[in-house]
């Protein structure tokens, strides 16, 4: 069984009509998106929120009204991926580059729901490098300093050149092993003037939707 299909469309449960959402970005919400287009051409009255361009994308195709950020006091439910997550639910975000985003609209919303196959689940994060978005002056320095707490960054790469965010920023993946302090390691990193954001969401998720491809679904709260 597919388990990205599973959990993305799991997600579905917590979508009521009149709700404005948080659209995540990803192979797993992505089946979220189609599922939601389906109820919206069956009359479910949502708006989207849309946490990077190839969701925005997505989701215009599948017939979902969107709306900026910006226009939106706060946001119902987000539904997102992760790439890995903690039994506390801290999560690894950025695996597809667009965690700033990810963030901003996380933060506004009064409900954070991950959809995620099981193989993410992990007792310590720092399995996944953890993506740290910089800007790209000084890209060097920064990378610098964040080996100083004890990883070797590595420069996403695309088509040979550095691969540029949606905010026309770089992505530095950085190999930490075991991240024993999320909250700590996200406060150091944030600190240095050339980070934008990382990828650590420490006490953000409240629902984490794990499948299995034997088809079992764990809710973790
Ligand atoms: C993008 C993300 C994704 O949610 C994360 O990489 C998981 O993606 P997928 O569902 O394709 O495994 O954080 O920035």
């Amino acid at each position: 069984m597919n388990a990205k299909k599973l959990a993305g469309e799991k997600a579905l449960e917590y979508v009521k009509d009149g709700m404005v959402l948080g659209l995540g970005t990803g192979s797993t919400v992505y089946w979220t998106i189609l599922g939601l287009g389906e109820l919206v051409i069956k009359g479910l009255n949502i708006k989207g929120v849309a946490t990077s361009k190839a969701t925005e994308d997505l989701a215009l195709k599948a017939g979902i009204p969107l709306v900026d950020i910006s226009d939106v006091y706060e946001i119902d439910v987000t539904i997102d991926g992760a790439d890995e997550v903690n039994p506390d639910l801290d999560l690894i975000k950025g695996g597809g580059g667009a965690l700033l985003r990810e963030k901003m609209v996380a933060s506004v919303s009064r409900k954070l729901v991950i959809v995620a196959d099981e193989s993410k689940y992990s007792a310590h994060l720092g399995k996944f490098p953890l993506p740290v978005e910089v800007v790209p002056f000084g890209w060097q320095t920064t990378m610098k300093q964040i080996s100083a707490k004890g990883c070797e960054p590595k420069l996403r790469m695309k088509n040979g050149i550095p691969m540029p965010t949606d905010n026309g920023n770089y992505i530095l993946d950085c190999p930490f092993d075991k991240i024993e302090y999320p909250a700590a390691l996200a406060f150091s990193l944030n600190m240095m003037p050339g980070v934008v954001e990382t990828g650590l969401f420490v006490k953000m998720a409240d629902t984490v939707i794990l499948a299995g491809t034997s088809g079992e679904i764990q809710v973790k709260e």
